[in-house]
């Protein structure tokens, strides 16, 4: 099993990011940090911790920071609701599983124990992780990769050219991406066509447990916009983990705009080559659709 720590903003689509995760045979998640994102950092830990105790999982939970390194904050509670994750009537949370360390000493700690390096996997702004590598920079030793969710080749989805988990930190993302640590980035070129359906949806609501809470989240997830589709952005991260093959992937250079005026936190992706910089991440530039919907909707059958 490849050992992950998911930082994450939960979020609907990162609740379903996260539940093909922790049931998956092929991935062992050793710890979850949470990251101020969809909403604030209180609300995203107690919908981790309302997740992991839906799924009866003991993993631990370590919480982030609330706050980007130096633009002001803003969520999206317009796309997942006030509470982050609405739409479903959860159980009190398990409070054991929320580690009484911050989310950075715990990602230190859990790499530098881990006898095989550990693959991060961002799916929320990337303020923890940029602390983690420059506070304790002899992590880099033992990670294996940073698989995120963010960015985009193309448009934006926060602004014109940016995408919101890049734009929310740009400072923190451009600490990440300038690391040395190799990276793989699934961006809103992929995440826009990483898509469910109603047919799909309502294959989940029968499916098991899982897959009915899931499919109750959907009703919910930007406004309930199904008939086009719901774009299951943070899974892709994890899809990048678990069948590769759906993507085409592109190695390059990409680094993030932090003074354009129309253009500030976006990724440039120097497909080109004209910054004559080496090559820092794996980009994914194009995703099967309908390879995406099959193991999305395969993978909720184990998630019992
Ligand atoms: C990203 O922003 C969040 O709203 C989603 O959870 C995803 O991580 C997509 O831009
Ligand atoms: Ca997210």
């Amino acid at each position: 099993k490849r050992p992950i720590i998911i930082d994450t903003d939960p979020g609907i689509d990162d609740a379903a990011a996260l539940a093909i995760a922790l049931f998956s045979d092929k991935l062992d998640v050793k710890l979850i940090t949470t990251i101020a994102g969809n909403v604030g950092v209180d609300k995203v830990t107690d919908n981790a911790l309302k997740l992991l105790t839906f799924f009866n999982k003991n993993i631990p939970v370590a919480v982030g920071v609330n706050d980007p390194l130096i633009v002001a904050f803003e969520d999206a509670s317009n796309v997942h609701g006030q509470s982050g994750m609405d739409g479903y009537d959860f159980d009190e949370p398990a409070q054991e599983l929320l580690l009484d360390e911050h989310a950075v000493n715990a990602m230190r700690r859990t790499i530098m124990d881990s006898d095989v390096p550990i693959t991060l996997v961002p799916i929320g702004p990337l303020t923890n992780i940029a602390l983690l590598l420059k506070m304790y920079p002899e992590v880099k030793g033992n990670i294996d990769e940073i698989v995120l969710m963010g960015g985009s080749v193309t448009r934006g989805n926060k602004g014109v050219m940016s995408e919101f988990n890049i734009a929310t930190d740009p400072e923190a993302a451009k600490i990440v991406f300038n690391s040395g640590v190799p990276i793989a980035m699934a961006g809103l070129d992929v995440g826009w066509k990483a898509l469910v359906h109603p047919e799909e949806c309502n294959l989940l609501k029968d499916m098991n447990k899982t897959g009915n809470m899931i499919h109750s989240l959907f009703q919910h997830y930007r406004g309930g916009s199904m008939k086009t589709g719901l774009r299951m952005y943070d899974a892709c991260a994890i899809a990048y983990l678990l069948k590769p093959e759906m993507f085409e992937i592109v190695d390059t250079f990409v680094d993030i705009e932090l003074n354009g005026s129309l253009t500030a936190g976006c990724t440039v992706v120097d497909l080109k080559g004209y910054l004559k910089k080496p090559n820092n991440a794996k980009v994914c530039l194009d995703l099967d659709p309908q390879m995406f919907k099959e193991w999305f909707i395969d993978s909720f059958k184990a998630c019992d």
